[in-house]
């Protein structure tokens, strides 16, 4: 892609634009807001305060073009195996109706299964007894996604409680199931391999909580489903998906079985259309105003033309304030790459580093930096015009806050405007010359703001696959492969034999700064 025209006519744009301050872009042109803004229903990404304009966007869109996009998301949707090194197809699209599945794959007939069962654990009817609480077992996708959208969804979920275990830290079990009642409690172990060795651990340490309720409250989510008969987990509790499904885009499969029991099933089917309603705009829209390619040009724009290398998130919705974590995995593992698909260098910036917390909170601890420190950090709004059930002055406050930020950003105040603001107040001269660079915002500061109408499931299902959408064509755009994860491996690998060493004491061959780490915990634990 670096050597084609499409990626230096790009380039040539950000020469032009980067010297030129967002004030000025809007004061150039009148109708830069409506030009910028784009979108589909009651879904819309606002790019009018992205250092471009539209010349520049027509030449992301002719690079769009240029490397294939259109035919790259036609092969997807018919599934090629675009996971080529691991020879998969990416069809979780197939999972919500959005694309067709693979032939002999019982999607349909799976997630009835999944669904009547998640039915029955809400109506009690469980043998056993009713459930209170269900506890889900997994780590990066098989938690991720469910923990998230359960938290998005609170006003949805009339269910047992539910709760999520990720981490091997046994204090993360410990302190869930702290109060809960084995009796009454449904564990799910979500693992599409089964083999994953934090989940494996914390599965083995809650079949000895659940003691003698274990045979009958226990369920287990899987591709695996040999791994989940030979953990002694009965079938009929077993639920199926397939290698097609990548696990941080497995939570439309029976991996959303826990946001199912919580949501029950007739919203969890509204998730899943919500998503296929973005598929078939990903589909059919022209690129034009094809909001995920859109939302992806912004950010090849951000990373490889204006060359910063990360994202805020920042929802103004508390209720997503696990989205930046879920969209740090989906972005980052995907994009994370150094390596095209031929597997030669990539030859330019990939993903960028995503990070994020909810506003209004965000703007009371790193928002400063953004404002005034020496990176420019992109940021991503992302809010409900209306809430579900808080108070409407509330949200009203949330909402004026999340403008403010992204103003703010924009257009800053220079030192001029404070210098003439204080003179106003009564400030004297010196007392100006000295506050007035600390109290001044250079602006000029990029932000994309998406809003919808209100967050329920069919907005969330379509705010997920927006992401995953825009994530796929990034990594069309940069040519590599946003499906396999290799890059996590060697870690979990060097992670195996230093457990015994840190557990029972064992030698263990290693580099010297890591046996000196070893030796020092030693010594710490021995007091
Ligand atoms: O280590 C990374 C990873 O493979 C993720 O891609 C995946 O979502 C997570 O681990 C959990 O894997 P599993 O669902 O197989 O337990």
């Amino acid at each position: 892609m670096t050597t084609t025209e499409a990626w230096t006519a790009v380039h040539d744009h950000a020469a032009r634009l980067k010297p030129v301050h967002l004030r000025r872009l809007f004061a150039a042109d009148p109708g830069r807001a409506a030009a910028l803004a784009f979108a589909e229903d009651d879904l819309s990404v606002d790019l009018s305060k992205e250092k471009l304009d539209r010349a520049a966007l027509d030449a992301l869109l002719g690079l769009a073009r240029a490397a294939g996009v259109e035919a790259q998301r036609a092969a997807l949707f018919a599934g090629a195996p675009v996971n080529a090194t691991e020879g998969r197809a990416v069809l979780h699209m197939a999972l919500r109706g959005g694309a067709p599945a693979p032939a002999g794959d019982d999607v349909d007939g799976t997630r009835e299964r999944f669904l009547a069962f998640a039915e029955t654990v809400r109506a009690g009817q469980l043998p056993g007894g009713p459930v209170r609480d269900v506890v889900n077992i997994g780590i990066g996708g098989s938690d991720l996604g469910p923990a998230m959208a359960a938290r998005a969804l609170v006003p949805d979920c009339d269910g047992p409680r539910l709760h999520f275990v990720s981490n091997v830290d046994g204090a993360h079990l410990a302190d869930t199931v702290a109060g809960l009642d084995p009796a009454r409690t449904l564990v799910i172990v979500a693992s599409k391999t089964f083999t994953t060795q934090e989940t494996m651990a914390n599965a083995r340490l809650a079949r000895d909580w659940l003691g003698a309720h274990a045979a009958e409250r226990m369920a287990a989510v899987s591709t695996n489903l040999d791994g989940c008969a030979a953990f002694g987990i009965p079938q009929e509790r077993v639920f199926g998906f397939w290698d097609w499904v990548g696990g941080r885009y497995s939570l439309w499969s029976a991996i959303g079985l826990v946001l199912a029991i919580g949501i029950g099933a007739a919203r969890f089917r509204a998730f899943l259309a919500g998503a296929a309603a973005m598929d078939r705009h990903f589909r059919e829209a022209p690129l034009e105003r094809n909001l995920p390619v859109l939302l992806a040009l912004a950010g090849i724009w951000r990373r490889n033309a204006m060359g910063w290398p990360s994202v805020a998130v920042i929802p103004y919705d508390q209720r997503l304030a696990r989205l930046p974590a879920y969209l740090q995995q989906l972005d980052m593992e995907s994009n994370g790459k150094r390596v095209t698909r031929a597997g030669a260098p990539v030859g330019t910036a990939t993903g960028p580093v995503i990070w994020g917390e909810p506003g209004t909170n965000a703007q009371h601890s790193f928002f400063q930096l953004i404002h005034q420190g020496t990176d420019v950090v992109p940021v991503d709004f992302i809010a409900a015009a209306t809430p579900r059930d808080a108070d409407p002055r509330h949200h009203a406050m949330l909402l004026a806050n999340c403008l403010a930020q992204g103003q703010a950003l924009a257009f800053g105040r220079d030192t001029a405007e404070v210098e003439a603001e204080m003179a106003a107040a009564g400030a004297a001269p010196e007392a100006i010359a000295r506050l007035a660079p600390h109290r001044s915002f250079p602006g000029d500061r990029p932000s994309t703001t998406i809003l919808f109408r209100r967050l329920d499931p069919h907005a969330l299902g379509r705010l997920i696959a927006l992401f995953e959408h825009k994530v796929f064509v990034q990594g069309a755009i940069w040519g590599v492969n946003s499906y396999d994860q290799w890059g996590v491996e060697l870690g979990k690998a060097l992670a195996r034999p230093l457990i015994p060493a840190l557990a029972e004491g064992a030698a263990a061959e290693t580099d010297p700064s890591t046996r000196a780490l070893i030796d020092r915990i030693r010594a710490l634990a021995a007091g």
